[in-house]
């Protein structure tokens, strides 16, 4: 790409019957054409603007912007091409051989164009506190779950072929099973995490449920946090408006002692059966302080969720109505008296829906048996509207419900520029980029109504948006695949067969 930098750039020879007071207007008229040209080319060629390093950021969003942009840059330019750098790779991040099978696995991920060979870290972290647990001990732990809790399968991979394994799971590592070593696994059947996992000390040969729905869960899901110091920390610099620079911190319940009052997994969840102990358990979903393993949300798959050629948003980004969407039911929590406030979702509503620049609403009152018709009183109903009427709107909301939200893809995938607000980590949170990909939004939403306006009224906003929106889009046509998730899932295996045979010491296929 050709910057007005390196265009001129050319060898400039001065001849000798030039004078100096000509060389001087030479470079003049040169310096104002530099000049006016760097002008125009900020102004008018924002692709340009996004690129280009030189640009001085004006507003903290276009600092983000660009920042983000180029760690993006990094990201995607440091990416493994052979087998052999990745795993040269691997032991630079992680001081230690990759699992057996990871060859394979790499020819495997870049034959199908994975976008993603080296930048895990996501699997790494979930997988580590397991590492000082013996085989033997693991075992037994798997097998304490298996005696005492519900709604679960066991997958077993015996010689490359599935003995048991339930139909979604099985169709996402069809392709792969056999390259994988023998195992077995527990994959939850909820859509919420379950293992609140704080006690290594706890007996291993018995586990302990505990049934948290419609309680206060902030107490076992911040027990691990100190947080008298840091919120003091808080109260010290929170004067001019906050926009969320790093989603990882967002996500982090000890850093946000101010949560528990705001999302309806930490005051009142509709489910959310969990336990202290520490089992090797595979959910779509975590928290922070959590340590289920992360596999893909495979309902991500499904049309319902991707939605289908009906569903295709035909708007252009341009000639969208410069207003936040969202319509949903009231999910999140379940609702009483005393914790319906702290619902993420009414609490989103509750704060905009009067604003002029929000379109949003509950269209259906859910898990409030016996104060519907009062929820409905205080935070509205709003019609039900067809699934596309949101591509209408420049701005798509995105906000968990009682687990993650589905329609995540889905509006990664329209024209639309996501906004979005979430507490539940998952598998793709390495691979999309706040600012590059989608919009971070804190679960306070102080920051919201300046981040709409700077996307909805300032000049340079606008086209950023527009380049957001898109480039979202593609990078979740290109990573987001049901072939990443059975990458990603392919490569989680290897790493938790490892933990039973001493992964460390192993040598290398
Ligand atoms: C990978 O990309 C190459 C080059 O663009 C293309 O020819 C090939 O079909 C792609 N393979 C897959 C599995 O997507
Ligand atoms: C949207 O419209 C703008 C301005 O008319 C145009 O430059 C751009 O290419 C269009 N984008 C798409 C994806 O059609
Ligand atoms: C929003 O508007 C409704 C209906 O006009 C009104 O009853 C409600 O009090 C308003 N809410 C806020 C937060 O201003």
């Amino acid at each position: 790409m050709i910057t007005p930098k390196t265009a001129f750039m050319v060898p400039y020879r001065i001849s000798k019957p030039y004078s100096l007071r000509s060389f001087l207007l030479i470079c003049l008229i040169i310096g104002i054409f530099l000049h006016i040209r760097s002008y125009l080319f900020q102004v008018i060629s924002s692709e340009a603007a996004y690129i280009s390093n030189t640009v001085k950021a004006s507003h903290p969003i276009e600092k983000l912007i660009l920042q983000n942009h180029r760690k993006h840059q990094n990201f995607l330019n440091r990416q493994s091409k052979t087998p052999e750098e990745a795993i040269k790779a691997y032991r630079k991040r992680y001081q230690r051989d990759p699992p057996p099978g990871f060859s394979k696995w790499v020819r495997y991920a870049l034959a199908q164009n994975s976008t993603v060979i080296d930048d895990y870290d996501m699997i790494e972290e979930r997988i580590s506190p397991f590492r000082s647990i013996s085989s033997f001990d693991l075992n037994r732990r798997i097998k304490a779950w298996q005696e005492s809790a519900d709604a679960f399968e066991t997958v077993k991979i015996r010689d490359g072929k599935f003995v048991d394994c339930g139909e979604q799971f099985r169709n996402s590592i069809e392709d792969i099973v056999d390259q994988l070593p023998d195992m077995d696994l527990l994959l939850n059947w909820l859509d919420e995490p379950r293992i609140v996992g704080y006690d290594h000390l706890r007996d291993s040969n018995k586990v302990t449920m505990e049934d948290f729905a419609s309680k206060d869960a902030w107490e076992i899901l911040s027990g691990k946090c100190h947080f008298s110091s840091q919120k003091k920390m808080k109260r010290d610099t929170t004067t001019k408006v906050k926009y969320v620079e790093d989603p990882k911190e967002a996500l982090d319940i000890c850093s946000h002692p101010e949560a528990w009052n705001q999302h309806g997994f930490f005051n009142s969840p509709s489910n959310f059966r969990a336990t202290r102990n520490v089992i090797p358990f595979f959910s779509t979903t975590s928290m922070s302080t959590m340590a289920d393993l992360l596999t893909p949300g495979l309902d991500y798959v499904d049309w319902h969720y991707i939605g289908d050629a009906k569903t295709v948003d035909n708007i252009n980004y341009t000639d969208k109505k410069p207003q936040m969407y969202w319509k949903g039911w009231s999910t999140g929590s379940w609702f009483k008296e005393t914790s319906w406030k702290r619902n993420h979702r009414v609490r989103f509503i509750e704060k905009f829906r009067n604003h002029s620049m929000f379109n949003i609403g509950f269209s259906k009152y859910v898990q409030c048996d016996g104060y519907c018709e009062k929820l409905e009183e205080v935070v509205g109903l709003v019609p039900i509207d067809p699934p596309t009427t949101g591509f209408e709107y420049k701005f798509a909301m995105d906000l968990d419900g009682n687990g993650y939200s589905g329609r995540y893809y889905r509006l990664l995938l329209s024209n639309c520029l996501v906004f979005k607000q979430t507490m539940f980590e998952q598998w793709h949170d390495d691979r999309l980029v706040p600012w590059v990909h989608y919009i971070p939004v804190s679960l306070g939403m102080e920051e919201l109504e300046s981040v709409l306006d700077y996307f909805a009224n300032d000049e340079k906003g606008l086209r950023y948006g527009e380049q957001i929106a898109m480039g979202g889009k593609e990078w979740a046509k290109k990573s987001l695949r049901p072939i990443d998730m059975t990458i990603y899932t392919y490569r989680l295996l290897l790493e938790y067969a490892a933990l039973f045979e001493g992964g460390a010491e192993r040598r290398l296929d």
